[in-house]
């Protein structure tokens, strides 16, 4: 099937979205990127696309960091990417990436003088980390004094995290801070469940303040009348956790079965971690009417104006 994207703001076949070679984005990472699913209920036949705004609020807050003018407002690119959902019509789970880039063909380190443009594709993309993932802590670490948005630079040290935690078995890594506390997976916020309760680190260890995070939180309290304390994590405490998961707009919801080579739990999917889990894949897909606010559908018998 065919895919697009939304490029130099017009609608284009995806293959057709092409940039220079001397893009400054390209070469500083002067970018801010989101990642939004679409998640496809098969019963409706429709897709539903996920917390839409509170992506690209964060986006807005990424351009502020790198001066970089949103030629849109945030109602504009919701339409934008319910339009280009519905132009690519695909029947089944998607992941939409926007980015909003220096688009100057002009080199030279810098934010200023330059211009900014913002681009969008959508393809399908099914489960991004296995049912239960086995991790391990990586030697990297998340530089201190950086601004924790999804700027496209910063992505470097997850990178050199993933492939370090790849090539020797595992299939995600858990980065500490530079001050040896918890912070994150590569592309995951981590959760620990501790006598039934949940606990999270918290925003002062330089986390990506995670969309599904907040959203598991919310649905833990609602749902199960379970709270998460955010604070401090200490590496010791992954190993005797009862259960652990990660949470991201590409993980979902992911248990974590080993870290370090020791067993979480029994390794099998925690109890607690089972019913988010249930909550969560009904919620995302539109099943629960309680949510539905959380979710845009997307297709032809959503008139855009109602986005
Ligand atoms: C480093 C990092 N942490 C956490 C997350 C989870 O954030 P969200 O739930 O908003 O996708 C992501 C993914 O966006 C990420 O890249």
């Amino acid at each position: 099937m065919p895919s697009y994207a939304f490029f130099h703001n017009e609608f284009v076949p995806l293959e057709e979205a092409n940039l220079g070679v001397m893009t400054n984005f390209f070469h500083y990472g002067t970018g801010v990127f989101e990642g939004i699913r679409g998640n496809w209920n098969g019963e409706k036949q429709r897709i539903y696309l996920f917390c839409l705004k509170e992506h690209y609020q964060r986006l807005q807050r990424g351009c502020r960091i790198l001066k970089i003018d949103l030629p849109y407002n945030i109602d504009e690119l919701c339409r934008i990417t319910v339009e280009l959902v519905t132009k690519c019509g695909f029947k089944e789970d998607i992941y939409i990436r926007p980015l909003a880039y220096k688009s100057s063909e002009t080199l030279g380190v810098r934010l200023h003088d330059l211009e900014s443009d913002f681009l969008a594709f959508a393809f399908p993309w099914g489960p991004y980390l296995p049912e239960k993932a086995r991790c391990c802590i990586s030697s990297w670490r998340f530089p201190g004094e950086v601004p924790r948005e999804k700027l496209t630079g910063l992505y470097v040290t997850n990178a050199l995290a993933k492939t370090e935690a790849a090539d020797n078995g595992f299939d995600e890594a858990i980065m500490l801070t530079t001050d040896g506390y918890v912070a994150e997976g590569s592309g995951e916020n981590l959760f620990l469940v501790k006598d039934s309760q949940l606990v999270t680190p918290a925003s002062y260890d330089g986390i990506l303040m995670g969309i599904t995070r907040d959203k598991v939180m919310a649905l833990a309290e609602a749902e199960l009348g379970i709270k998460t304390t955010e604070r401090h994590v200490d590496r010791i405490e992954l190993y005797t956790a009862d259960e652990c998961f990660l949470t991201g707009t590409a993980a979902h919801i992911t248990p974590v079965a080993e870290i370090d080579r020791r067993r979480i739990g029994n390794g099998e999917i925690g109890e607690v971690t089972k019913r988010l889990q249930q909550i969560y894949f009904n919620v995302i897909r539109g099943n629960n009417p309680k949510y539905l606010s959380w979710c845009t559908p997307a297709d032809k018998k959503t008139p855009v104006t109602e986005v």
